[in-house]
């Protein structure tokens, strides 16, 4: 396992077939499983960790996100990666950066309204890490399937070459979806969470009993929840334009975004068949190592 600090070192150490995961860190089993994907399809395996500020629309969200090198580089050690790229701020941004990456449409329904410049400030984050590394694959969680869209639009329509990757959710192993906030769930707050998960796995059976109207699968999920969190949004929207859909006639994803306490959740199911059989994603058999020692 190498640490580098600089673009023009990690590619230096970058040999053969290049696979990128690009995270902000405090790593978790999804994070891990994007390594997994990355380490079968590459001969380099770089994961790069960077607590992008350019995308946190909140300063109290920015100062308070974990941060833990040490722990973050075990596990990614573990896990199968060769090379971690963890640039200081002066790296990425070395001087005012001037030019943001917008894409267009795609970022205006679901988290956009919600969370103003967050995904021009991922856009423009990843293609620094694409035309820095360059590499060959990316593997991107489709926990955040409204930035896999957005990244995949990106690479597309500014012709970048390299292949995107969606791997799919990994949930634990009661349902929460892994998310590095999660550790900042009160008991109280993570047992009220689960019926975001329970509500979209309700969904996934009724879809898979034929509904195909986007209202009631939304409902099935606030019928879940009920009042026991703030939803911001529960909503079927298309894979490639995330554009709301009514019915369930195209590869889409039912998302959602809900607040316990002062954490703010995302989680979704993707719908990717013509039978569309939902990717519910993979469950974990044991506590995460998010948790470290303890219960959950
Ligand atoms: O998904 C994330 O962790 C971040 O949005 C990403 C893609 C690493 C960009 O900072």
């Amino acid at each position: 396992m190498r640490i580098t600090k600089s673009f023009a070192e990690t590619r230096a150490a970058s040999l053969g077939t290049v696979g990128l995961v690009p995270t902000m860190g405090f790593l978790h089993e999804g994070h891990l499983s994007l390594i997994t994907a990355a380490r079968q399809a590459s001969d380099t395996v770089v994961m790069s960790m960077f607590v992008n500020p350019l995308q946190f629309d909140r300063d109290d969200d920015l100062v308070r996100y974990p941060r833990d090198l040490e722990r973050d580089v075990e596990l990614a050690t573990a896990a199968g990666a060769d090379i971690v790229f963890a640039p200081e701020l002066e790296e990425m941004y070395p001087q005012e950066q001037f030019t943001r990456v917008i894409v267009n449409q795609l970022s205006d329904e679901l988290e956009g309204p919600n969370r103003p410049g967050h995904f021009e400030g991922v856009a423009t984050v990843v293609a620094k890490l694409l035309a820095g590394i360059q590499p060959d694959r990316s593997f991107f969680g489709r926990k955040d399937a409204q930035q896999l869209a957005i990244v995949r639009r990106m690479a597309t329509d500014l012709s970048m070459p390299g292949e995107i990757v969606g791997v799919p959710i990994v949930r634990e192993a009661d349902g929460l979806a892994l998310s590095s906030r999660n550790v900042f769930l009160s008991a109280e707050e993570r047992a009220a969470a689960l019926a975001l998960s329970r509500g979209l796995m309700r969904a996934a059976d009724l879809a898979g009993g034929g509904e195909r109207e986007g209202s009631a699968l939304s409902a099935a999920v606030h019928n879940e929840v009920g009042d026991s969190l703030e939803v911001e949004y529960v909503t079927l929207a298309g894979q490639d334009l995330v554009q709301p859909l009514e019915t369930l006639d195209r590869p889409a994803f039912l998302a959602l975004a809900a607040w316990a306490g002062e954490t703010r959740l995302i989680d979704n199911i993707h719908f990717d068949s013509d039978e569309f059989v939902a990717d519910r994603g993979t469950r974990l058999t044991e506590r995460s190592v998010l948790y470290g020692t303890g219960e959950i």
